[in-house]
């Protein structure tokens, strides 16, 4: 199975604030859509909130420390390893957030989909360090704003070295 993360950030490696994403792009969005449609997704339960349902054509995974905690159309677990040894024979599996998931699966990751957005926000969440030794990147597509996306970005594809 591979672990893919996918995440947007910001020059300084923000991710979020008051519990939200800082930015509207909508070609991000659609990235994000077409990457992850027809597969698993793992989430922290804070991101969970912020999203605020399930996301349609996915297997949603909530990670959480509470117990009883039950949520429509969503797994619960209670360790990301424990999500993960219940999508252990699908081919890709997805992180999609927040900082607290990324940190905790940065490490057995086999790659990552980086959208680097051109600014500079009021982050209170960031992305753990990607390590130059431990990752390469495969591709780079320069985004430039438009009328419907307010800041150029940059999407990048690391793999583990
Ligand atoms: N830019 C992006 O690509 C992107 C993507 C996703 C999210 N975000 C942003 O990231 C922010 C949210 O990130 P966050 O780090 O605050 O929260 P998070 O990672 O979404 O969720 C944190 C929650 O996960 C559970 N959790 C954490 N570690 C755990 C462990 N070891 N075992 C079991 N459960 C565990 C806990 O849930 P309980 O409290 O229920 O126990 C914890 O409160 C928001 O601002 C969101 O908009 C940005």
């Amino acid at each position: 199975m591979k672990i893919t993360i996918i995440v947007a950030t910001d020059q300084h490696n923000g991710i979020g604030a008051n519990n939200q994403l800082m930015w509207y792009l909508p070609a991000d969005l659609k990235f994000f859509k077409q990457t992850t449609t027809g597969h698993t997704i793992i989430m922290g339960r804070k991101t969970y909130d912020s999203i605020g349902k399930p996301l349609p054509n996915r297997q949603n995974m909530v990670v959480s420390r509470q117990k009883n905690l039950k949520i429509a159309g969503v797994q619960v677990f209670n360790a990301m390893a424990d999500a993960l040894t219940a999508c252990k024979n699908e081919e890709e599996v997805f992180i999609i957030g927040g900082a607290e998931m990324y940190k905790l699966a940065l490490p057995f990751a086999n790659k990552i989909y980086l959208t680097k957005v051109n600014g500079i926000f009021n982050a209170d969440v960031y992305f753990p360090e990607i390590v130059a030794q431990v990752w390469k990147e495969t591709s780079q597509i320069f985004y430039p704003k438009d009328d419907k996306n307010a800041f150029d970005f940059t999407l990048i594809t690391l793999d583990r070295i």
